[in-house]
């Protein structure tokens, strides 16, 4: 697949035409201003050129947006990003709610999760934890499918009474597809009669093997509406994070990934992103998929303004020129004129990949048709 001019190529880095013909001609590749080289081959270059590289597909790249690669003693610790998943009214709102000690599931309609939750708790511990509701899985799909790694690890909530469903062991595949841990938590102890060994070894069947089994996934039993072992769901989830060791360097432009977005009548454009990287400033000028703009106002989730997002922080930011989609990446940058040119960029790379798409639904048409 088609990938880069060694003219646009240059442009996005800023450099002269000729340099970058140089320094292909030094990787053995004989190539002229107009001619297309592929995205491994733009990637080298990129390198040689002394910036960083995001590969947004295994054919596209996007070049040198944030500058230099961390140092290690820039990475300070950062709180951990945990989803909950698990099958349909096995209690992953309750639980969500009853962790942060507010009642989000009373003002749902109808109960059922109607959007991506983001939420940042403070624990016990002094830490925090960034909280990931799902509704189902699209989301967490759709994001797995632009290749955004939003979550550390996976609470997988199993409700007692019904034990491992469909969808339970659905979340079992993202989790493990994505490489992240999981952590079990059995839901709804509080209910007679239930059966939690039960649900150990449906877990069993597909190959979670819990530490009471002699397996190394933590599991918790507690009750979501009865408040019991929320602690040690905590710890448990801090012992997790402490083994990962997770760290970003907060000392930089922002970067990461939108959770949700939408359409606001009076605030424009809202978009929940995740801040994984560096730390987002009110004034900031972003580019959020396609879409850009200066950060207008930033909100946490419990309205509050704030002037600055560190990483792990989910924010609410309003100010962009559209609505970017979940899953989408954004980033700080240093301009307008910057921006606007990433933004003209993936606008294009859209284009391109939907035209392409068309092509290849009309092939399927007349497929069906002949
Ligand atoms: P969806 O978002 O629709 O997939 O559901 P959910 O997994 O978020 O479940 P939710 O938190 O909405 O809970 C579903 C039902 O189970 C509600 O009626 C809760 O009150 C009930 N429930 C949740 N946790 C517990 C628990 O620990 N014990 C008991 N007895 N009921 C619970
Ligand atoms: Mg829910």
């Amino acid at each position: 697949p088609e990938a880069i001019t060694v003219q646009e190529l240059a442009n996005r880095m800023a450099a002269r035409g000729g340099e970058v013909v140089k320094a292909l001609f030094r990787m053995g590749v004989m190539a002229t201003l107009t001619q297309t080289i592929d995205a491994d081959t733009a990637e080298l270059v990129v390198q040689e050129f002394g910036h960083r590289v995001r590969r947004v597909s295994e054919s596209d790249v996007e070049l040198g947006l944030e500058g230099a690669a961390d140092e290690d003693t820039d990475l300070q610790p950062r709180p951990p990003v945990v989803t909950i998943m698990g099958h349909v009214d096995h209690g992953k709102t309750s639980l969500l709610d009853a962790l942060r000690k507010a009642d989000v599931a009373a003002h749902e309609a109808g109960g059922i999760t109607q959007h991506i939750g983001a939420y940042q708790v403070a624990v016990p511990d002094g830490g925090k934890v960034t909280f990931i509701d799902t509704p189902g899985h699209a989301a967490f799909t759709a994001m797995r499918s632009r290749g955004a790694q939003v979550t550390d690890m996976v609470v997988l909530v199993v409700a007692a009474d019904d034990g491992v469903m469909p969808q339970t062991v659905e979340a079992i595949n993202h989790a493990r597809a994505a490489n992240v841990p999981l952590i079990v938590a059995v839901n709804k102890i509080d209910k007679p009669g239930v059966n939690p060994d039960r649900v150990r070894q449906e877990l069993l069947q597909h190959e979670i093997v819990v530490e009471s089994l002699g397996g190394e996934t933590q599991e918790i039993e507690v009750s979501a509406t009865k408040k019991i072992n929320l602690d040690k769901l905590l710890e448990a989830i801090a012992l997790q994070a402490e083994i990962l060791d997770l760290r970003a360097n907060p000392a930089r432009a922002a970067e990461g990934t939108v959770i949700e977005s939408k359409l606001d009548r009076g605030r424009g454009p809202v978009a929940t992103v995740l801040v994984q990287k560096g730390t987002l400033k009110q004034g900031d000028i972003v580019v959020a998929g396609a879409e850009w703009g200066r950060v207008r106002a930033m909100l946490d989730d419990k309205g509050r303004q704030l002037k600055e997002a560190p990483p792990s922080l989910p924010v609410e930011i309003l100010g962009l020129s559209g609505v970017p989609s979940a899953g989408e990446n954004f980033v700080a940058v240093e301009d307008e004129a910057r921006a606007r040119e990433i933004s003209e960029f993936r606008q294009r790379k859209a284009r391109e990949k939907s035209s392409a798409a068309a092509v290849a639904g009309r092939g399927t048409l007349t497929d069906m048709l002949a």
